[in-house]
């Protein structure tokens, strides 16, 4: 049983309720038909294959790189204040949950995802590193988020946006939260222009319905939905983009 002194509520919420594992549960999540994408996360070993893919020996042997490297400068392009709230979407297993929690110590960060075996991994991480006190874990679609307009200082937005069904109302839903002037940073896959990679994709696609993006056309995307400030740079196949709410 968890009590409420751990998981203080957040007032920019609406319609959520407090659930006996410590996790909020937005009221009536629309769930699309998910696919094999997204399942992957709602399947205890695949999830956890996802985790070790992406932090720790594994992701060094697999990508060549831990993406524990890259958290600090996502943090620092979200210009945090310590008492920010922070929106992470979707927060998966909690690894960049974490990186944001530590900094706004006296903020709040809430980490959104609709996968509950991905909310348990995130909660029982940021247990560990008793940050708690300064987190929120919420179950909701990041198509409809569950938060008043312009409630939120700045946005993570990791390795979702190419797993959405509708990446476009995700953009602006995060545009809605956003305070004017509020920041969004995030990675996505980057589009492949050589041909071998292409045909990958286009394979990766038809199977898991993962898609991948052009940085100057999403960049199009995110000003045609009020941001401005597009930046972005590459780390081998993801992209990381960074952008401001006009
Ligand atoms: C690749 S993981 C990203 C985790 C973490 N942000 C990272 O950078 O490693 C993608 C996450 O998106 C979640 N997800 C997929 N569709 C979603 C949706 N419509 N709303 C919220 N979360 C979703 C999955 O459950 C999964 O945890």
């Amino acid at each position: 049983m968890v009590t409420r002194s751990h998981v203080t509520a957040t007032p920019a919420f609406r319609n959520t309720q407090l659930r006996d594992d410590g996790v909020y549960e937005a009221a009536n999540t629309p769930v699309e038909r998910l696919t094999w994408g997204q399942r992957v996360f709602f399947n205890d070993l695949s999830a956890r294959l996802y985790v070790i893919s992406r932090e720790g020996s594994f992701a060094r042997l697999l990508n060549g790189h831990d993406s524990v490297e890259d958290y600090p400068r996502l943090v620092r392009s979200l210009e945090l204040d310590e008492d920010s709230t922070v929106l992470d979407v979707p927060c998966g297993q909690g690894n960049v949950t974490e990186a944001l929690a530590r900094a706004v110590p006296r903020g709040r960060v809430i980490g959104l995802d609709l996968s509950n075996n991905m909310l348990r991994l995130a909660r029982r991480r940021l247990e560990r590193a008793g940050l708690l006190d300064r987190a929120t874990l919420l179950r909701a679609n990041a198509q409809q988020l569950p938060f008043e307009d312009a409630s939120i200082d700045a946005i993570s937005a990791c390795a979702g946006l190419h797993l959405f069904p509708d990446p476009d109302g995700a953009i602006s839903e995060m545009r809605r939260v956003l305070r004017p002037g509020g920041r969004v940073a995030g990675l996505v896959f980057i589009r492949q222009t050589q041909p071998v990679r292409r045909l990958l994709q286009a394979a990766v696609k038809r199977v898991s319905g993962m898609i991948s993006f052009d940085f100057d056309e999403l960049g199009r995307r995110f000003e045609a939905r009020g941001f401005t400030d597009w930046q972005w740079h590459r780390a081998g196949i993801i992209g990381y983009f960074q952008a401001r709410a006009a």
